[in-house]
């Protein structure tokens, strides 16, 4: 791949999703881009870039920004933060919601699905009488591909095999071909939808509970800091917390949030 080609992709990526390819990905962007080319059966990445040129804001580039994205993910990913959400956070949104009986929750960079399963399953598992109250529970993620694959709900035993109790994988899956598909009650109270973070957002409303993990550290500073300040206004001030990434220290670029740390974890609110 030539320093143009190069070049172009990374400044497209960084355009469309705002995920920065510094220095040293030229083999990372060069495996992806091959993969690609054959995928649609191209030719060469010369070929593929000519295309983009010709149309930059068609659905090859979708696919190039899509390819680009890191999809890392595993049912209850880091441990920590969910067995806080089951022994503190959850508890403390749902006494302060008892009122209303009405409860948001967001998981953006959704990724493949486990994230938001996770968090529906301890649900299933612990608060089942949420489900009897007016729940609503968003995911989303920039990538259609990604998307697709968690509304299926299908795992390989490898995916399954990566923090997931058998205990849960008994309960909440059943055996389909070689793999496991989650159970339409837990896949059918999430709503999946596409959203760019890094562009205008749709009119959702304000969540108790926002999960955005391991997706903040792909961007610019610049960036980090105007999508904080829009999570901000769509946290529920009384009631409203946070988690990101364990890599995520979000101190160090706002005092919009302040720290609750529980056991292992750490969450946060909206500061004063
Ligand atoms: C490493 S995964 C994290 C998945 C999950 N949150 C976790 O921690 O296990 C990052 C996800 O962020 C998504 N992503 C990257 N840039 C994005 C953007 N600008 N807007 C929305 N999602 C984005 C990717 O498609 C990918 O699925």
């Amino acid at each position: 791949m030539n320093d143009f080609d190069y070049k172009y992709i990374c400044d497209m990526v960084r355009n469309e999703s705002a995920i920065v390819l510094g220095e040293g990905k030229e083999y990372l962007v060069q495996a992806r881009m091959q993969a690609l080319v054959s995928r649609e059966k191209l030719g060469s990445i010369d070929d593929l870039v000519s295309g983009l040129r010709k149309d930059p804001s068609g659905a090859l580039s979708r696919k190039v920004v899509h390819a680009m994205t890191t999809n890392e993910t595993s049912f209850f990913r880091d441990s920590h933060p969910f067995e806080s959400l089951r022994k503190h956070v959850i508890p403390e949104i749902m006494d302060r919601k008892s009122g209303q009986r009405k409860i948001n929750i967001w998981c953006a960079a959704a990724s493949t699905g486990q994230e938001p399963f996770s968090i529906m399953m301890i649900i299933h598992e612990y608060f089942p009488e949420l489900l009897n109250w007016d729940l609503y529970f968003l995911a989303t993620d920039l990538s259609t591909d990604v998307l697709d694959r968690a509304r299926d709900g299908l795992y390989n035993q490898f995916e399954v095999n990566r923090g997931l109790p058998a205990s849960m994988l008994v309960k909440y899956f059943s055996k389909d071909g070689n793999g496991w598909r989650i159970n339409s009650d837990i896949r059918d109270r999430i709503d999946f939808r596409e959203m760019n973070l890094v562009q205008r957002w749709p009119a959702i409303p304000r969540f108790d509970l926002i999960f955005i993990r391991n997706v903040l550290i792909y961007f610019d500073m610049e960036t980090k800091l105007g999508i904080l300040r829009k999570i901000k206004s769509h946290l529920d001030p009384a009631t409203g917390y946070v988690a990101f990434g364990a890599a995520e220290s979000v101190l160090n670029v706002t005092d919009h949030f302040s720290r609750v740390t529980f056991d292992r974890s750490t969450y946060y609110r909206n500061a004063a």
